[in-house]
């Protein structure tokens, strides 16, 4: 199955699944998944808040495919909205899958970014 619908937003960070980060089913595990979602997020929210960022919270995560090992797993990222001290950030994991072309969306997330000043308190993010 191929999907029609196309990524969102900006590819930000593009990995291989490797057999380390199975489950003893022998797919991905769901952690490492979001690891790389949450790694994207940080590099896309540090560069629009120009620092420091860190995660304050992730809403409404769905797994709507398993990654296999060897897949490559592509993480694009949208700024949807700047608040004060926060973004917040639309994350989608897709992965193509190994020796194909074959393109599907596996998981997608938004993401609460809060940019932080060297004391580690929430800054402002510029509009
Ligand atoms: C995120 C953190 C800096 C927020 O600190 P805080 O003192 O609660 O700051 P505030 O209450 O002023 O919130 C800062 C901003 O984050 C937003 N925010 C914080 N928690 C949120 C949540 N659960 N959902 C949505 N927004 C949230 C606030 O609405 C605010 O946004 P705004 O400034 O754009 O209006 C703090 O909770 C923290 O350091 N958490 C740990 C982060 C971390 O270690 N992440 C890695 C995971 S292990």
């Amino acid at each position: 199955m191929t999907d029609l619908e196309e990524p969102k937003g900006e590819l930000t960070l593009r990995t291989l699944a490797m057999p380390a980060d199975t489950n003893p089913a022998g797919d991905i595990f769901g952690g490492w998944v979001l690891a790389q979602m949450d790694a994207a997020a940080g590099i896309r929210s540090s560069e629009r808040a120009k620092g420091r960022t860190v995660t304050a919270a992730v809403k409404e995560v769905s797994f709507k495919r398993p990654v296999k090992v060897g897949d490559t797993v592509c993480i694009y990222t949208s700024v949807e909205q700047v608040g004060r001290t926060s973004m917040m950030l639309y994350v989608e994991c897709w992965v193509r899958r190994q020796f194909s072309q074959e393109r599907q969306k596996v998981t997608d997330a938004h993401f609460i970014m809060v940019a932080l000043d060297g004391a580690g308190s929430p800054r402002v993010v510029d509009p």
